[in-house]
């Protein structure tokens, strides 16, 4: 891209790391202008230097092979899911732990669960007596699983639309803008009386929360929280609190 639009502004030739800065600037602004998610961004600004230093280093064929096979097996669901991984910081697995600490005994799941944290942190927690995550990243799902174990918890190598929502008290995602809409009707139609659906980040797109937690990290994260009532109906909005939750 740089190729065929630098010289519009500055004539060749031009000296190697500038030139791959401006393409990885480039393409990165295209990407953020486009309004395309925040870590495809950074992907754009990283992946021109690392892969002209993998050529100018002569960095085996093998392990850039070996390390996009890692990618793919972490990012499984960036593509079709459009859900990529990120982890809930431990501000976060707080803040949930607080929050769910009047359903106890808690029954537990995080719909993908990553490298598993919230379920072995959750998994931790005296009032929690079933902790259980499900992540279909073949890596993350391996990671995931063995965390989890230590702690005490169960990692299921599943997809979330396979798992029965009616078993748990407390439903836990973190997913993206993009199933929402699908996870809404979801829970909507399969929480059990008396339950919490919390939503890190992504509200569900045409049912108010029932509260929405601020967590007191740099994020300031927001915790969208369904609260679900014995007769499974969804309890209404309450005033949104300033103070950070945690
Ligand atoms: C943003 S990460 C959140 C990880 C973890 N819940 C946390 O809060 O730390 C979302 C995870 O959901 C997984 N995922 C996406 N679609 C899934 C699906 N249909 N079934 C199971 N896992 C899925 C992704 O692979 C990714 O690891």
């Amino acid at each position: 891209m740089s190729v065929r639009f630098l010289p519009v502004w500055v004539p060749p030739p031009y000296p190697l790391w500038p030139f791959v800065a401006a393409q990885s600037l480039l393409t990165a602004a295209i990407a953020w202008m486009l309004r395309w998610p925040r870590w495809w961004v950074v992907i754009q600004l990283l992946f021109p230097p690392l892969l002209v230093g993998a050529l100018a280093w002569q960095v085996p064929g093998w392990i850039v092979v070996v390390l996009v096979i890692l990618l793919v097996l972490v990012f499984w669901n960036a593509g079709g899911e459009r859900v990529p991984l990120y982890i809930s910081n431990a501000s976060t697995q707080r803040a949930l732990g607080q929050l769910t600490r009047s359903l106890a005994p808690v029954r537990f799941v995080d719909l993908g669960c990553g490298w598993g944290d919230v379920v072995a942190a959750m998994a931790r927690q005296t009032h929690v007596e079933e902790s259980v995550g499900v992540e279909t990243a073949p890596l993350s799902y391996l990671i995931a699983r063995w965390r989890a174990r230590a702690a005490g918890g169960i990692v299921l190598g599943k997809s979330l639309w396979d798992m029965d929502l009616s078993r748990f008290n407390v439903v836990y995602a973190f997913l993206s803008p993009q199933p929402m809409a699908q996870l809404q009707d979801k829970a909507l139609a399969e929480m059990a009386p008396n339950s919490l659906f919390v939503s890190n980040s992504f509200p569900f797109p045409d049912v108010e929360p029932s509260e929405i937690w601020q967590v007191n990290d740099r994020r300031q994260t927001l915790l969208y929280v369904y609260r679900f009532d014995e007769n499974r109906q969804l309890v209404p909005p309450e005033d949104v609190s300033d103070e950070p939750a945690y």
